[in-house]
């Protein structure tokens, strides 16, 4: 059974609470927070501030998924916004491991994206520092796109990479997840679907959430 974690880049930003009532009373894991800056990715969402209001509604795992360049100058604002986990992008960090160290100095779980053309072998030397691998199955940037089918391949070799050599770190596969294609990801190895536009454009968001747990 799959941890699943909505993402509110797909909520109704006018009626948020009603949004974020509707995930604690499902049975949603974690709160997927998409942070983009207009650089890293060609979009613009929201950042601390939001994230705060959000927060604050939750006792769920609050997951932030930061699409943004230099990292570094903001972690300590999530973290007082009430950020869980901090999760940067491979692409965007030239000093990797210091940002891993500076989350976890805050207190906070530490995970790494990657973009679609990413190999996974790339994580080889930072597997052992981190606690989460976003495997993105989308270009970064946008709810509502089509699932990668090649991503299918990333996983099954990450989940083997994890394996070898006997860690704890979970796999995230974030974009284009869907009630038809959530099995064949969670066989391939991941352990948390991020899923935004299958829940909140869905007609019944808690049982979708329901359907896609008992996947
Ligand atoms: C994309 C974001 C995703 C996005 C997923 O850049 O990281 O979390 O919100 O949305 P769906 O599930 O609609 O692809
Ligand atoms: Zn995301």
């Amino acid at each position: 059974m799959a941890l699943i974690a909505p993402s509110l880049l797909s909520a109704n930003f006018l009626t948020l609470q009603k949004d974020c009532d509707m995930l604690n009373s499902s049975q949603a894991d974690w709160f997927h927070l998409d942070v983009m800056d207009g650089r890293f990715v060609p979009n613009i969402s929201f950042g601390p501030m939001i994230i705060k209001f959000i927060a604050s509604t939750t006792t769920k795992f609050c997951d932030v998924h930061l699409m943004i360049e230099e990292p570094e100058h903001y972690a300590e604002a999530f973290k007082d916004a009430g950020a869980n986990s901090l999760t940067v992008h491979f692409e965007a960090c030239k000093h990797l491991h210091r940002n891993i160290q500076q989350i976890k100095s805050l207190g906070m779980k530490a995970g790494v994206a990657i973009n679609p053309h990413t190999p996974v072998y790339f994580l080889k030397d930072i597997l052992a520092d981190i606690d989460l691998v976003c495997v993105m199955s989308v270009n970064p940037g946008f709810g509502g796109q089509s699932f990668i089918p090649h991503t299918i391949l990333k996983i099954q070799q990450l989940r083997e990479m994890i394996n070898e050599q006997l860690l704890n770190v979970k796999i995230e596969v974030d974009g284009g997840i869907t009630l038809a294609n959530a099995k064949s990801v969670i066989e391939a190895g991941a352990d948390v679907l991020v899923a935004g536009n299958t829940v909140f454009k869905s007609t019944d968001p808690i049982a979708t959430i329901a359907a896609l747990k008992q996947i």
